[in-house]
């Protein structure tokens, strides 16, 4: 097969703080979650590449959730229990999809929080998977000057930021490859996961490249993000 998209919204979203889970929140009348799986379809990628066929769209959801399960069944796609971290979720999605017999060349893990993700970034993404990349990350320049301090917050100067990047979603996989760091890592955890391409760097010696993201394609995350959700959808562009 083509593209499998995972598409992790398991989260509670506690920096939000609304007391639901992050991905039913509201954004310009509709649920976070609906935005991301409308854009996943509208962009085709599952599909769109060479002669690979279609793969399937997995979400995971929190335990013991009827409502974002409702939001997925109503979009065609599968919905499976997500686990207490990030990592925990998409290897539970990657078993689902492995004891469902999928076996696609190319896999997106994308966070559901992402929801205005524009297709040219998926497109960006899965064009560098289906051309021989293992991993593939969409990045942006860092923004602020970042400093390294110490324990006691006492500066240890400041790090060149024209060698930093902010590590966006969707990240793009080989299949094979993403099984196998998922397997070696066992449900380790590391601090340092914090990302799929983290357990490609840490259990593989396959290099992760990097492709340009989009500012659209920002994490809702805190408060004001919803703030900037809301004028990216009321722009027409996006
Ligand atoms: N996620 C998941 N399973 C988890 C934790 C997170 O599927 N156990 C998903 C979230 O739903 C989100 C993405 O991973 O789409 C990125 O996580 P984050 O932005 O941290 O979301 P939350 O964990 O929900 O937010 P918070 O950390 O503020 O609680
Ligand atoms: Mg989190």
């Amino acid at each position: 097969g083509g593209f499998a998209v995972v598409v992790v919204a398991a989260g509670s979203g506690t920096r939000l703080g609304r007391g639901i889970p992050k991905a039913l929140v509201d954004v310009s009348g509709k649920s976070i979650l609906e935005h991301s799986l409308e854009r996943i379809e509208a962009s085709g990628v599952t599909a769109a590449h060479g002669t690979w066929p279609a793969g399937p769209v997995v979400v995971t959801v929190p335990p013991g959730d009827t409502e974002l399960t409702a939001v997925a069944t109503r979009h065609g796609v599968r919905a499976v229990e997500g686990g207490a971290t990030r990592a925990a979720s998409v290897r539970h999605a990657l078993e689902q999809l492995r004891s469902a017999g999928c076996s696609p060349r190319g896999v997106l893990v994308h966070d559901a929080a992402r929801c205005l993700t524009p297709a040219a970034v998926f497109h960006r993404v899965a064009a560098a998977v289906a051309a021989g990349q293992g991993a593939v990350v969409p990045v942006l320049p860092v923004v602020d000057t970042i400093r390294r301090v110490d324990e006691e917050g006492s500066s240890q100067g400041t790090v060149d930021r024209g060698l930093l990047r902010a590590v966006q979603t969707p990240q793009g996989f080989s299949w094979d490859l993403l099984l196998e760091v998922n397997d070696a890592a066992a449900g380790e955890r590391d601090e340092r996961i914090t990302d799929d391409a983290s357990l490609v760097e840490l259990f593989s010696e396959v290099p992760v490249r990097t492709v340009p993201g989009d500012e659209a394609a920002l994490k809702v995350t805190r408060p004001m993000d919803l703030l900037l959700a809301e004028a990216i959808l009321a722009t027409a562009r996006t």
